[in-house]
């Protein structure tokens, strides 16, 4: 590994970002570090991989708490270890690629162990517990092929002062001009992104949708007054097919397996059958809505809460046709605790009146928040609405974990779990987690 542009002294006595250390490294945490001490002290490290010896530049270098390391030169090397596939995305360099240096198993290991960890220290899981035992995360189809590069369906890029693309330098605001971006669909990649000069500080945002051509997006507006929208269609196994409309720059799972592969998911963890309620939290523009809706049927009904109204209008579209598809718009919290209040207790009785939020009963719940979670409140009127599953998708392991502990201790367990790699080469993971009550009063 080059380290030309590192050249600080080992540091002995007070530190500075600047300083190589040569460090232990040990397990992988949340975020894309691993866990390495000196002197005591707790440093995170990029670039690196468990049980390495590696030297790192030290990137942040606080008196109080933690230190940050860029791995710099690897002394002794995991078996893990790979020349980087985005060599731009390593030490000093551009983020979100801070496992392209790790094998593509390697990074399965890794995430593993992160979901793992967090559920084992955030969500008080045992270390024998079932769901844990055995899980291993899974690729999206296609991905060995690739190499784990040219997944995803949509990227966001940002001018320099001389107008060429590129992406801010980790926790920086500093833009770093690219020549390519090779996590970018191919679709993308041929668009010539890096070939044209933008408007300095333009950011440019590059959207390849299952159906149609690129859909090129600057400071939020299309490129010479072109569309605003995208179609998707996710087809299943079983030759059902979704057919959504997308706003460009709105929100859409990114892998271009991910919708199938999440679908697949939901439904199999879900497993409504006809005449069912189910509600689907923080829905976007209805990826989960539209097949729970054709699942459950005319006589069953899914209530979705979104809160952002260009996803929402959106979802009014894609759910077109199918009465049994409820939309709510506004903040998932609040349109909970506003149903709460107009139907009286928590827990109240399947078949209440359903009145302008979400039925009071739901037999299933999907919820698939942001990474900061769902929170204790949303847990409690999810868990107050009586369900007999509830199928959580998630993008954080650590929110995951505390919104498990949470269900765990009000008399829920989680029963399954499964973990899909679909963002390789970075540290993100998504889990599909089914909790259900311990014991029906
Ligand atoms: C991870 S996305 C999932 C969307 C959809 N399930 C999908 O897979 O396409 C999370 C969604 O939650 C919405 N959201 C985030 N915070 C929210 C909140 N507090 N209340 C309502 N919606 C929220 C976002 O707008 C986004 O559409």
């Amino acid at each position: 590994m080059a380290s030309d542009a590192f050249t600080g002294p080992v540091a002995s006595g007070p530190a500075a970002v600047g300083d190589v250390l040569t460090l232990d490294v040990g397990a992988p945490v949340h975020g894309g570090h691993c866990l390495a001490r000196h002197e005591g002290r707790v440093v995170f490290v990029r670039h690196a991989l468990p049980g390495e010896r590696v030297r790192a530049v030290l990137t942040e270098a606080r008196r109080k708490g933690y230190w940050r390391a860029d791995a710099i030169e690897v002394l002794t090397a995991s078996p893990d270890r790979v020349d980087s596939v985005w060599p731009a995305a390593g030490p000093g360099g551009v983020g979100g690629g801070e496992l392209a240096h790790v094998s593509l198993p390697g990074q399965l290991a890794w995430k593993r162990d992160v979901i793992t960890d967090a559920l084992r220290r955030i969500g008080r899981l045992g270390d024998d517990h079932p769901a844990l035992a055995g899980l291993s995360v899974e690729r999206a189809p296609g991905d060995v092929e690739r190499g784990g590069l040219r997944t995803r369906s949509r990227i966001e890029l940002v001018a320099d002062g001389e107008g060429r693309a590129g992406m801010h330098r980790y926790r920086s605001h500093e833009v770093l001009a690219l020549t390519d971006m090779p996590l970018a669909a191919e679709p993308i990649a041929a668009a010539d992104l890096f070939g044209r000069t933008w408007r300095p500080g333009a950011t440019v945002e590059a959207v390849a949708p299952s159906d149609g051509e690129v859909l090129l997006l600057v400071d939020g507006e299309p490129l010479r007054g072109g569309r605003r929208n995208v179609r998707e269609r996710v087809r299943l196994a079983d030759g059902r097919e979704f057919a959504y409309r997308v706003a460009g720059g709105g929100f859409w799972q990114v892998h271009v397996e991910a919708p199938r592969t999440l679908v697949t998911a939901v439904l199999e963890a879900a497993a409504v059958g006809p005449g069912a309620a189910v509600w689907d939290l923080y829905s976007g523009a209805g990826l989960f809505t539209v097949p729970l809706a054709d699942e459950v049927g005319p006589e069953g009904r899914v209530d979705s809460v979104e809160g952002d109204t260009r996803a929402l209008a959106d979802a009014r579209r894609n759910v077109h046709g199918l009465d049994q598809a409820v939309l709510h718009g506004g903040d998932v919290a609040a349109v909970l605790a506003e149903r709460n209040g107009r139907n009286g207790a928590a827990g109240a009785a399947p078949g209440a009146g359903a009145g302008r939020g979400p039925a009071p009963h739901a037999d299933v719940v999907v919820l698939d928040p942001p990474r900061a979670g769902a929170g204790a409140a949303v847990m409690d009127a999810v868990l107050a609405a009586g369900p007999d599953r509830i199928v959580y998708v998630a993008c954080d392991p650590a929110a995951l974990a505390r919104d498990v502990a949470h269900a765990r201790e009000r008399g829920h367990e989680l029963v399954s779990l499964r973990a899909f790699d679909l963002f390789p080469h970075t540290h993100h993971v998504e889990c599909v987690a089914v909790l259900a009550p311990t014991k029906r009063g």
